[in-house]
């Protein structure tokens, strides 16, 4: 199948020139919900689900990570769902968040937690938000797991920031992501720089305009590289969340120069993409983490996987036809 093949290890570059128009076209396209009826049900999904997320289950998630646990590689358990709208949905979230921790407890598993904050009600309590948040900082380390955030779309970066600021004055564990692409990311940063923050450098997947991010591959990447450096110099155990081999080498040389070394940060990349690197950079002794998605609200995240390679249009185009 001609989608399957693109998710195999694969080291050819993404995004080129016209390339990210069409990711950034297929994120628009993908919000629609006759497109969104079309893909879900469509006869090619399940087997394209089943590459980018662990199942339905935590049981699914938990064996997922056991198994990369072997190899050894730590998981990043994430609970498929965001953009919640009420209170009951984001206690319903940070509840299931719970019952996951009590689980990666009682089966000993490697892997930290990752969390949106739209689906804990960011988006309309901000401060019910953080005290979700609290509470899962607080189990999280009394059984010894931290907590990351994952940053989302742009009208959220913000209030994301500000909601890790406060929280890290009582866990200073807790890891945010940062998107490489959006405009504004350096000063963020240079707001946390007193924190030392604990950052997961991403490039950012979703569709922004171009004012607010930069949009060339050749320019995200050098804003990539220039934010490994700054957090080599000012931030604590940097993760460094790209399947880019280039930028990997990039954060492997910063580690040397600034005396961090291999052991020194943390490489994170994604269920189901470049399996085979996963393992061949934890043979090479380098702490990598895979996130490890699962639950039945895939769809926005299954399209985000999409978008971001080109030759994994093919599967889209299909569901689409056949829809
Ligand atoms: P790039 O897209 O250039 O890919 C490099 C190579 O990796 C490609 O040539 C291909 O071989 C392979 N590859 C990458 N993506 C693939 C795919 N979907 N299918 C098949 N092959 C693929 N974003 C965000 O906005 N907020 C967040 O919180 C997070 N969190 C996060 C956590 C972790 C652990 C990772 C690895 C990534 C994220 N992201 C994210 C996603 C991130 O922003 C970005 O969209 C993807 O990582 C793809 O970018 P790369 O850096 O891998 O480079």
């Amino acid at each position: 199948m001609a989608a399957a093949a693109a998710y195999d290890d694969d080291p050819n570059p993404t995004a080129k020139g016209d390339a990210h128009l069409i990711s950034r076209s297929l994120l628009w396209v993908a919000e629609k919900p006759r497109v969104q009826r079309m893909v879900v049900h469509g006869p090619l999904t399940q087997r394209v689900v089943k590459r980018f997320v662990a199942g339905n289950h935590l049981e699914d998630a938990i064996a997922s990570i056991q198994e990369l646990n072997g190899i050894p590689v730590g998981g990043i358990l994430d609970l498929l769902g965001e953009g919640v709208v009420d209170p009951a949905g984001a206690s319903a979230a940070a509840e299931s968040y719970l019952a996951s921790l009590k689980r990666m407890d009682e089966t000993r598993v490697d892997s930290t937690v990752s969390v949106k904050l739209t689906q804990l009600g960011l988006s309309f309590d901000k401060e019910q938000c953080l005290r979700h948040l609290r509470g899962l900082a607080a189990e999280a380390r009394s059984i010894g797991k931290t907590l990351e955030i994952d940053m989302e779309q742009s009208q959220y970066v913000a209030d994301t920031v500000e909601v890790y600021r406060r929280l890290r004055s009582d866990f200073e564990d807790v890891r945010l992501a940062i998107q490489a692409y959006l405009r504004r990311t350096l000063s963020d940063l240079e707001r946390l720089r007193d924190l030392k923050p604990k950052i997961r450098l991403v490039k950012g997947a979703y569709a922004e305009p171009e004012h607010l991010a930069f949009q060339k591959k050749r320019e995200i990447d050098a804003q990539y590289r220039f934010l490994i450096d700054w957090l080599f110099e000012n931030g604590t155990d940097p993760a460094i969340a790209s399947h880019d081999e280039k930028l990997l080498s990039h954060a492997r040389e910063a580690a040397r120069r600034t005396g961090a070394g291999d052991r020194g940060f943390e490489v994170q990349m994604l269920y189901g993409v470049r399996r085979e690197l996963q393992e061949k950079l934890a043979h090479q002794d380098l702490r990598v983490r895979v996130y490890v998605p699962f639950g039945s609200a895939w769809y926005p995240y299954l399209m985000r996987r999409i978008a971001e390679r080109p030759a994994n249009l093919g599967f889209f185009l299909r569901a689409l036809a056949q829809g």
